[in-house]
């Protein structure tokens, strides 16, 4: 891609940065981990997760990238209670002025994947921006290789200056490149 893009992600377990980390190499984006303080380690961590994304929590986090300096943020999170892990909410809260054309990627148990991708949508006012929803077992078996060609065809090429995803274009299918997009 000739636009400067990066791809934020938080992941807790690990699932979410490994489609991060290949997302990055596929799009030669940077990637910055969204971290915080707190440990979300073992029974405690979990039980703390869950409870702050049903409440709709926001935790201190932080990141090295500025997404002011990037054509195109790409967003990736776990799904926590059918919603966004709340470490993402606390990204998107901070910086949804630079989010507006965000794609997203979520990863999931199973379920809540799709009402979870819209939320950051909805979040980020990045209408029906470019999608991608994962099952852990999908990045465990490496079947989300695959799974993400679509995504990346989709994303290839877009730039602040070229990006156009009206409705009709920005369904989550698996249509061709974003038409005027190189
Ligand atoms: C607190 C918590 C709540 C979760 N809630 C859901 C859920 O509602 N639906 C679901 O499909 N998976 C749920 N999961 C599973 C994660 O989405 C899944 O394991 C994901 O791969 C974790 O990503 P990570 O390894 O990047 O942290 C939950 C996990 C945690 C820790």
């Amino acid at each position: 891609m000739a636009s400067r893009v990066l791809i934020v992600c938080y992941s807790r377990g690990g699932s979410t940065l490994r489609v991060a980390r290949h997302l990055a190499e596929a799009l030669g984006a940077d990637l910055d981990r969204i971290e915080e303080n707190d440990s979300r380690e073992g029974a405690g961590g979990y039980l703390r997760s869950l409870v702050e994304a049903v409440a709709k929590g926001v935790p201190t986090i932080r990141t090295l990238r500025d997404p002011a300096d990037y054509d195109l943020v790409i967003l990736g999170c776990p799904v926590w209670a059918s919603t966004m892990a709340s470490p993402m909410r606390a990204y998107v809260l901070a910086h949804r002025g630079q989010l507006q054309r965000s794609p997203v990627f979520v990863v999931m148990g199973g379920r809540g994947g799709e009402q979870t991708v819209r939320e950051i949508q909805l979040a980020c006012r990045a209408g029906d921006s470019p999608s991608l929803v994962l099952t852990h077992r999908e990045v465990e078996d490496g079947a989300f290789r695959d799974l993400c060609e679509s995504f990346i065809h989709r994303l290839t090429g877009v730039s602040r200056d070229n990006a156009r995803w009206p409705k009709r274009e920005a369904s989550r299918s698996n249509d061709g490149p974003l038409p005027g997009v190189a």
